[in-house]
């Protein structure tokens, strides 16, 4: 503060001795407390029916495959397809592991290819 040592004039030093007072830190409520939060916070949960169309597996034993195989595609774009045997349906699964790289748990495989089986499976 070159100008508060060159000062000899007794305003100028008045106004030097503001300008310190504004450099000061500043405590209180000038830094702002955090708002307060409530103890507790209720999470609402609300339940939404969506229409399933096409878009999920359906009916027995359908928990594997919707857990598994619609991150890419819909059920209706699996079941759309002919009916295949359950070796078929087998290396579909398989195929879709090892060149689409879906990730499907392995414990699963087998519901998967029962249900294709029991529900588009080769009469
Ligand atoms: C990582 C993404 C991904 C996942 C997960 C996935 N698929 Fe696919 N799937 C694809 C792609 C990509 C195609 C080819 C789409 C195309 O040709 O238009 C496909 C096509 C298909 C087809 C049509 C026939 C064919 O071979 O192209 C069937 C049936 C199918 N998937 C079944 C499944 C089943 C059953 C699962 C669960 C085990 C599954 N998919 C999981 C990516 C995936």
């Amino acid at each position: 503060m070159s100008m508060c040592r060159t000062s000899r004039i007794g305003g100028a030093l008045f106004a030097c001795a503001l300008a310190f007072a504004a450099a000061m830190p500043v405590t209180g409520h000038a830094q702002g407390n955090p708002p307060a939060v409530p103890a507790t916070f209720a999470f609402k949960s609300p339940n939404v029916d969506l229409p399933n169309g096409d878009r999920m597996f359906t009916g027995a034993g359908s928990d594997a495959i919707n857990n598994n195989c619609l991150a890419c595609h819909s059920a209706g774009m699996v079941l759309n397809q002919p009916p295949l045997s359950k070796a078929a349906w087998d290396a579909e699964v398989h195929k879709m592991i090892q060149v689409y790289k879906a990730p499907v748990n392995a414990d699963d495989i087998p519901a998967i290819v029962a249900y294709l089986a029991a529900n588009k499976g080769t009469k």
